[in-house]
């Protein structure tokens, strides 16, 4: 259970405050039944734009809009009350300019509710974090393996593994820090840099594929449900198997319509004598 109070949504300071004190526990959540199920566990929800590829069975991230993702994020807050909900800016809805970023982060928040927004990128993206949190807007910064840049990175590929390309993420993690980003995501980078970042700054890091010394951990709710097929990422852990529980409701139903003990004359309306 969250150490936050239940009665009250978790706010962006709160994330803040745990830096040191408390380990931030967060998932994925597209839809309003998972995370009515996930809520009291957590301190933070990302709508993730995974989505795209774990709701939508799309090859990657790139073509999600933001109107869809507003949508998964309004219903994702009408099903919470308690875990901060964070939604992705789209690919292509903010690297255009800061201004392009507002108009979009505005959009997402007026129409869905969530406490902030994430947004991947380098050192270069820094000044569109700064433009948005001048403007009232919280950004989560990502760094490291960014699935957007998936065409420049050469695919999903693990980070920082040259003393020159880690060296760089933690110029870009503290350039949005600097910026007043109130967390970072930590993306497919090795664990020493995730701990070497995690050090040097004063906000909360939140690891994926990341360290254990990350202040927090994130995962897609899929890989630790089952949900995900057959493989999972390395970096994460099945905390459970609804896959099982799923398919044998499936078949059980099935059964039943088939063998007509579903439904029952209690389940219908109107009930007369079957003639
Ligand atoms: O889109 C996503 O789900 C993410 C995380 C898992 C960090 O960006």
């Amino acid at each position: 259970m969250s150490v936050h109070s239940q009665s009250q949504r978790v706010t962006v300071p709160q994330l803040m405050a745990c830096k040191g004190s408390q380990k931030i526990a967060a998932l994925t959540a597209y839809i309003a039944p998972i995370a009515r199920l996930l809520d009291d566990a957590l301190d933070m929800i990302l709508v993730g734009d995974s989505t795209a590829m774990v709701g939508y069975a799309l090859p990657d991230t790139l073509s999600i809009s933001v109107s869809t993702m507003t949508a998964h994020a309004a219903a994702v807050v009408r099903a919470t009350h308690h875990a901060c909900v964070i939604v992705d800016m789209p690919f292509g809805s903010y690297q255009q300019s800061p201004a392009q970023a507002f108009a979009n982060a505005a959009a997402m928040l007026a129409g869905s509710g969530v406490s902030g927004v994430k947004l991947e990128g380098g050192a270069a993206l820094a000044e569109t974090t700064r433009f948005l949190v001048d403007r009232g807007i919280p950004v989560l910064a990502h760094v490291g393996l960014m699935p957007q840049y998936m065409n420049v990175m050469g695919g999903f590929k693990a980070q920082g593994m040259t003393q020159m390309a880690a060296d760089r993420i933690l110029a870009d993690a503290r350039a949005h820090a600097d910026a007043g980003a109130f967390g970072v995501v930590l993306e497919g980078i090795s664990e020493p840099l995730a701990r070497q970042i995690t050090e040097a700054l004063a906000i909360p890091t939140i690891g994926i594929g990341a360290s254990p010394r990350c202040d927090g951990q994130i995962l897609v709710t899929e890989d630790i449900l089952g949900l995900s097929g057959d493989r999972i990422p390395k970096f994460a852990q099945r905390f459970g198997d609804a896959a099982t529980v799923i398919r044998e409701a499936a078949q059980r139903y099935a059964q039943s319509v088939r063998e007509e003990t579903f439904p029952t004359l209690d389940q219908c309306f109107g009930v007369r004598p079957l003639g």
